[in-house]
């Protein structure tokens, strides 16, 4: 049952799916700072495909934020995304250390998403944010930062795709001045969970009509 519900199918893909979850670091970062994780287990490869999923084609940077065990990075890289426009963003040094193993052609940036701008190339264009960062759990003025940099650096440009537990309306939404573009609901999820991809494209006015009356 768990194993279709994580979409595995085949038992050595389910060895090499638990091997990768890295159970023991998740486990223990999880016990050590929960509103940090945020999420009982790791996303399911599910999941992260439906992620990966969103992201446009283009050349611009890929930033993936709270890579944890590397699920979604994995994802991002078989939905063809370069390794080298790729930067993973993890504030935990265990994750970083253990992503830096798992994937030595991606850039792993240790440091906060509150502080994104200071850690990617400047000047470069951003095609897509893909974050799994617990914006319900997190701090309410870290996640009022996150969402400040979203809107900071996808100014006209590029997406951000985030996923949620909340299946309804989670409070930082309200935070977040963007347009949801889409929206999907992914059961094969412990638990399900929802995906809203947002632009910051502003809208272009359109300028008010004159009517004439003629009397
Ligand atoms: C729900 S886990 C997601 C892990 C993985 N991407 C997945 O989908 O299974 C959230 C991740 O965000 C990281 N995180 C939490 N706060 C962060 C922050 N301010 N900046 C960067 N990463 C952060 C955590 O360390 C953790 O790896």
């Amino acid at each position: 049952m768990v194993y279709r519900l994580l979409k595995l199918g085949h038992p050595r893909r389910v060895a090499h799916y638990f091997k990768n979850l890295a159970p023991g670091i998740f486990l223990q970062e999880l016990c050590a700072k929960p509103g940090a994780i945020g999420a009982i287990c790791p996303s399911s490869p599910y999941l992260a495909r439906r992620m990966a999923q969103q992201v446009p084609d283009g050349d611009g940077l890929v930033i993936e934020l709270g890579g944890g065990t590397g699920v979604i990075t994995r994802a991002l890289l078989k939905r063809g995304i370069p390794a080298d426009r790729l930067i993973v963003v993890e504030l935990s040094s265990s994750f970083v250390q253990r992503l830096r193993e798992r994937f030595p052609d991606v850039r792993v940036v240790h440091g906060s998403a509150a502080e994104l701008a200071q850690l990617i190339p400047q000047g470069e264009r951003i095609r897509a944010i893909v974050s799994s960062l617990p914006l319900c759990s997190l701090p309410a003025p870290i996640s009022r930062a996150i969402l400040e940099q979203w809107r900071i650096l996808l100014n006209d440009e590029g997406i951000a795709v985030q996923f949620t537990y909340n299946l309804r309306r989670p409070g930082w939404r309200d935070l977040l001045r963007a347009e949801e573009i889409g929206s999907a609901t992914v059961w094969a999820n412990l638990p399900p969970a929802q995906i809203s991809t947002f632009s910051f494209k502003t809208r272009k006015l359109t300028p008010p009509r004159h009517e004439h009356h003629s009397s």
